[in-house]
């Protein structure tokens, strides 16, 4: 994890292997020269030849991309970077963006100084934020070809400003978090069997607050976890139910966090093609960005009840997988015929949504990479919110907003519910195929519990299908591979539900 610092020093005489400046595309419309920011402190011949190699290089300012100038004079460092932040003003996540991109450019430097518009708290814990992200590398299998950045400073006009400090924690935070999901979701799935996950959940909480409770295959049988085992079953690497909770004393608010944890996605029985089953070990970002996310809340001691269940289980075929047209009867007794065996994250959901609405908390998120349709819907980068409660949506993409996580509201159609309706269970797992999406969630809606007065827990469902693993080029603070979305929308309800 990079070390993120703060500090007054100049853009001039800052020790650091590289400097990053910002640029701003220049008001009216064509290709011309960006304008510098930052660069008041820069002798006027500097700012001279900086303007004059950006026209050079044909720069204009536009979002993320980033020129390289080596031994400018003026400048202590050996390299100074700028990077577009596109039309100004630059938003939250304009700046979240910008450094992420120059500190993916900047990867094989150690120690690298932003000297980037940070004139208030938001915006430093904005622009640290995306330097977390952007300074990351998975190593497991094979040494980065460029070792991430190793140290950020962030040039601020207060380094030790209390709210400027605060939102360097929160970005740390962020950063660490969204990370682990990655690793997670990177990792191959012959290394990672449900147990593993269960295991990563322990270690991911040893010394925290955070309390883990694991229901092993005997446990999910006596509690009748039909959809878990039933999914679970096809593979030799038996299902888990993981729990993980954060429950400070005097917590304003419970919120639920319900993760599918599919740790590959075969399609069982129903088998996918071999080019639709090349990703299928990020069928478990969802449960990744929920331990992730309780881990943060823990870390930034949220005073909010976070409860996160992760349905963990490899999605196999075999001679003992589920078959179509076997019935599965979920926690809570609702059966199930299962006429695809590829549509298993609802069903491992659904053991879960029971499980954690059956509490009574206040909220429920459930997050999954849940259908190819949400990918034909809104692409790789825009995640779907479905919701029992229109109110509580538009509360979830406020947060999403504010997160820089872009997700964008879909329905859930009643006409499309009776397509659902099996000849003999109370439910089939597939429905219609058109709005196959909506068909989903309106699937998961069966299993969100009720209050004693009738009404059901207020739910969102987030199907996060595109966005959880990139495979095209890397952008702004993200990179290919598991992408940990979701992570920082759920930390920004924690923080809403805490307020
Ligand atoms: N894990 C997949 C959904 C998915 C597809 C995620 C592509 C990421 C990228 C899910 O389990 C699945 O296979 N869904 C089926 C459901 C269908 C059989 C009703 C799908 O979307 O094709
Ligand atoms: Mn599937
Ligand atoms: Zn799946």
């Amino acid at each position: 994890m990079v070390r993120l610092e703060l500090s007054s020093k100049s853009v001039k005489s800052v020790a650091a292997d590289a400097v990053v400046l910002g640029a701003v595309r220049s008001p009216g419309t064509g290709r011309s020269a960006p304008v510098l920011l930052g660069v008041d402190d820069l002798p006027r011949a500097t700012r001279s030849a900086l303007s004059q190699a950006l026209a050079d290089l044909g720069a204009d300012g536009a979002a993320g991309a980033v020129h390289l100038l080596p031994r400018v004079a003026g400048v202590a460092a050996p390299l100074v970077a700028v990077v577009g932040l596109g039309e100004q003003p630059a938003d939250a996540e304009a700046l979240r963006r910008a450094a992420g991109a120059a500190v993916r450019a900047l990867a094989g430097r150690r120690r690298v100084a932003l000297a980037l518009p940070a004139g208030d708290a938001a915006a430093a814990g904005a622009l640290a934020e995306g330097a977390a992200l952007g300074a990351y590398a998975f190593t497991r299998y094979k040494a980065a070809d460029r070792a991430p950045v190793e140290q950020v400073v962030l040039l601020v006009d207060k380094p030790r400003d209390k709210a400027v400090r605060a939102a360097l924690e929160r970005a740390r935070a962020l950063g660490a978090a969204v990370a682990v999901a990655r690793d997670l979701v990177n990792t191959a799935p012959g290394d990672l069997a449900p147990a593993d996950l269960a295991d990563a959940a322990q270690e991911l909480a040893r010394g925290t607050s955070v309390q883990v409770r694991v229901l092993t295959e005997a446990e999910l049988a006596d509690g009748g976890y039909g959809g878990i085992l039933g999914v679970g079953q096809g593979s030799s690497r038996p299902p888990r139910l993981v729990v993980v909770e954060h429950a400070p004393k005097g917590a304003k608010a419970h919120l639920a966090l319900v993760g599918k944890g599919i740790t590959f996605d075969s399609g069982g029985l129903s088998l996918k093609p071999p080019a639709g089953m090349e990703t299928m070990k990020s069928d478990m970002s969802g449960a990744a960005a929920v331990l992730a996310a309780v881990r943060a809340v823990a870390d930034l001691d949220l005073p909010v009840r976070v409860t996160g269940w992760l349905a963990v289980a490899e999605n196999m075929p075999s001679g003992t997988a589920i078959r179509p047209s076997d019935v599965l009867t979920m926690h809570g007794g609702t059966t199930v015929e299962v006429l695809n065996t590829d549509a298993e994250g609802r069903l491992v959901m659904a053991d879960a949504l029971v499980a954690a609405t059956a509490e009574q908390p206040d909220r429920v998120v459930d997050v999954a990479t849940l259908t190819g349709a949400q990918v034909v819907a809104l692409g790789n980068r825009v995640s779907a919110v479905m919701a029992n409660d229109d109110a509580f949506r538009d509360d979830v993409l406020a947060a999403a907003e504010r997160a820089g996580e872009q997700f964008w509201p879909m329905p859930l159609p009643e006409e499309l519910r009776p397509s659902l309706d099996s000849q003999v269970a109370d439910l089939a797992n597939i429905g219609d195929r058109a709005g196959g999406m909506l068909v989903a969630g309106l699937f998961l809606r069966e299993f969100v519990g009720r209050r004693a007065d009738g009404s059901p827990v207020p739910w969102a469902h987030l199907d996060v299908a595109g966005p959880a693993f990139l495979t095209s080029e890397p952008h702004g603070y993200t990179h290919r591979g598991g992408t940990g979305v979701a992570v920082r929308t759920l930390v920004a309800l924690a923080e809403d539900l805490a307020r």
